[in-house]
């Protein structure tokens, strides 16, 4: 590809992402200027970051179809098909499974076709750094990260089967009070499926991080808060920010 052809790419991605009319004016501004800062390679030296919080209080109803596709949770030995899914490093999946994290697989004739990663509280979630600040993770509560499906089998139903019944499990038969996450304004798909399945919003983050200072922006349970931090200072952010 030519360097031209290669800009007017660019260009028509921000052109596509300022006429969507799936989110609003400003989770649109924010996405071109995220993809700007990518486009000019100062990312992440200077990152721009728009996430919805949702918590999950209630176990979901349980998905009936979809009975070939087998949900269980990951083993050591699934790391490999695991990071083949979605590029995940190897050393980052064996981090997970030291540090007791629970992966949830969902498979189809031995295929892994998607995957999702819970994180078990009091120890904050720290994988987010130095995009975001570490996120706090209460003893009931588990954070959850990573999830993905192969892109040729999305929007059939296989993240919502392995969810629920990973959520299920969670939420009953490990005794779990909250599962928590954090979803970008502008991943529809996500939001979508998130609110589906009943999580309800906590709040809103802007972040913009330039070396060395993050400005932060909340809104939502708590009000709005507004303030500006070391970047790699390890600050851990709790729900709504500012409380215990
Ligand atoms: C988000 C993701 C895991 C969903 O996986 P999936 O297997 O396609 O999801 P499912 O087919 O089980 O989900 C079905 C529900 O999700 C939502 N959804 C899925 N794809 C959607 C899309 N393209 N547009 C709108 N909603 C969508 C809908 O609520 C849908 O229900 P419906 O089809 O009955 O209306 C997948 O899109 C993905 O891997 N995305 C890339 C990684 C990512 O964004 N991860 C989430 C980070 S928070």
């Amino acid at each position: 590809m030519t360097v031209r052809e290669h800009v007017r790419q660019k260009v028509d991605r921000l052109r596509d992402e300022l006429r969507r009319d799936d989110v609003g004016l400003t989770a649109r501004a924010l996405r071109v200027a995220e993809l700007s800062l990518r486009a000019i390679r100062v990312w992440p030296a200077v990152t721009i970051g728009h996430e919805r919080f949702y918590e999950l209080t209630c176990a979901p109803r349980q998905f009936r179809g979809l009975r070939d596709l087998g949900v269980r949770l990951a083993r050591p030995d699934d790391a490999a098909a695991m990071s083949a899914l979605d590029g995940t490093p190897r050393a980052r999946i064996a981090e997970r499974f030291a540090r007791g994290d629970l992966g949830y697989v969902a498979e189809h004739d031995r295929r892994i076709l998607a995957h999702s990663w819970f994180h078990r509280g009091p120890a904050p979630f720290d994988e987010d750094v130095p995009l975001f600040p570490r996120w706090d993770v209460p003893a009931d509560a588990f954070w959850s990260y990573n999830a993905f499906t192969l892109p040729e089998a999305r929007a059939s139903g296989v993240f919502v089967k392995l969810f629920q019944t990973a959520l299920r499990e969670l939420l009953t038969d490990r005794g779990a009070a909250r599962v928590r996450c954090r979803v970008k304004v502008t991943n529809v798909p996500s939001v979508m499926l998130h609110e589906r399945l009943g999580f309800a919003t906590l709040g809103t983050l802007i972040t913009v991080a330039i070396p060395g200072a993050r400005l932060l922006s909340w809104q939502g349970s708590g009000g709005a808060r507004h303030w500006v931090e070391r970047r790699n200072g390890g600050h851990v952010m709790t729900f709504p920010p500012g409380g215990a």
